[in-house]
């Protein structure tokens, strides 16, 4: 028998402001045309005033929660993916742990960006298997907004709040690629592009919180080859074809990347699900966003084999082949 961390339960939070590209074209220099062409972004969704990446992420997780059957109480471990905090500290995922009435286990956040969610569900999948936890909650979380130089046409017009999660309990399965479960996580990063999409402040260089800063052509150019890798290994340490995935469920910063990498797999489109066009690029949120859209509207069945994959700043990047 082989130990295996099945989604049990999904969830996902928009906050309820929609600011659509018409309405940044008054206040950037900058058009609709340009934007949809460019990233295939129409609208974002942005937090209210005083909303907080731990709202969003307890809203997602309440819904994962009631889809799973469980409760705050059954779970062992949270992590939630952010890279925009509600404080320095403590984390996040304290304040989604207090409020979701979980007393036993830990919690704690995960800084990968763009990647956080899957940097998450990996190492949320390696305390499963090592039989250290049973039942997991991992939360993609973000308020990019609070982050955006809102002058800066190169990246504001690019980023959205929101907040997906997964509920994850330990199974067992035979150890094949039939098994229901995470079946393989593949993380990678390169330092040496660190410069290439950073946040200009932290606590410990400026003090400030600083705004997002991105060289966006070089950080595409990485990415369409990181993802197209990352796609490859996943399958070949599988024993399998992209014929055999049902769905890509890709981090969505902007279409011409999830194009790019359906074309080089020679998998159609169509198996790609798409939220960038509505969501913007939300970072560590998108997949579970993504994922809980497409498992809510019946797009994405149980037994269905799923690719989810990532790439953001740092470089990190990485995938989770999932058997769902
Ligand atoms: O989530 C983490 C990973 N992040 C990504 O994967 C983002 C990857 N990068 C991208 O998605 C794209 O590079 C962008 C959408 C950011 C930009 O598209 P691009 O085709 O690479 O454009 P560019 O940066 O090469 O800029 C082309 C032109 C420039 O003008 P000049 O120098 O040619 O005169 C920019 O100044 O477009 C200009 N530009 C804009 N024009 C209107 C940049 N931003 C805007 C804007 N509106 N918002």
């Amino acid at each position: 028998m082989t130990l295996r961390s099945q989604i049990v339960g999904v969830g996902s939070y928009l906050p309820a402001r929609i600011v659509t590209n018409q309405e940044l074209e008054k206040s950037v220099d900058t058009t609709d045309a340009w934007i949809v062409e460019r990233s295939g972004i129409r609208q974002r969704y942005i937090a209210a005033e005083g909303e907080t990446t731990s709202d969003l992420a307890y809203e997602a997780a309440k819904e994962a929660l009631a889809n799973a059957g469980l409760t705050g109480a059954d779970l062992d471990l949270i992590i939630v993916g952010t890279a925009t905090p509600d404080h320095t500290f403590p984390a996040t995922a304290a304040r989604v742990q207090a409020r979701l009435g979980m007393t036993k286990g830990f919690a704690f956040d995960l800084q990968a960006v763009c990647s956080g969610f899957i940097y998450a569900l990996a190492t949320a999948d390696n305390f499963i298997k090592s039989g250290q936890v049973k039942t997991a909650l991992v939360i993609g979380a973000e308020t990019f907004s609070r982050i955006l130089d809102w002058q800066d046409r190169g990246t504001c017009v690019l980023f959205g709040d929101g907040a997906g999660a997964v509920v994850l309990k330990a199974g067992e399965g035979q150890g094949t690629s039939a098994d229901r479960g995470i079946l393989s996580s593949h993380l990678h990063s390169d330092g040496r592009h660190y410069d290439l999409l950073y946040v200009d402040g932290g606590p410990s260089s400026t003090k400030t919180t600083g705004c997002v800063r991105m060289k966006g052509n070089e950080v595409f150019r990485h990415a369409v080859v990181n993802m197209a890798e990352v796609v490859g290994e996943a399958l070949a340490a599988n024993g399998l074809q992209a014929s055999d995935i049902d769905w890509v469920v890709p981090h969505q910063a902007n279409i011409r990347i999830l194009e790019g990498t359906a074309r080089k797999l020679g998998l159609p489109k169509e198996r790609m699900v798409v939220t960038v066009d509505r969501h913007a690029n939300t970072s560590a949120a998108s997949i579970p966003l993504a994922l809980a859209e497409a498992v809510k509207d019946g797009r994405i069945k149980q037994g269905q084999l799923l690719l989810l994959e990532a790439m953001g700043g740092g470089f990190t990047w990485g995938s989770c082949l999932v058997r769902f």
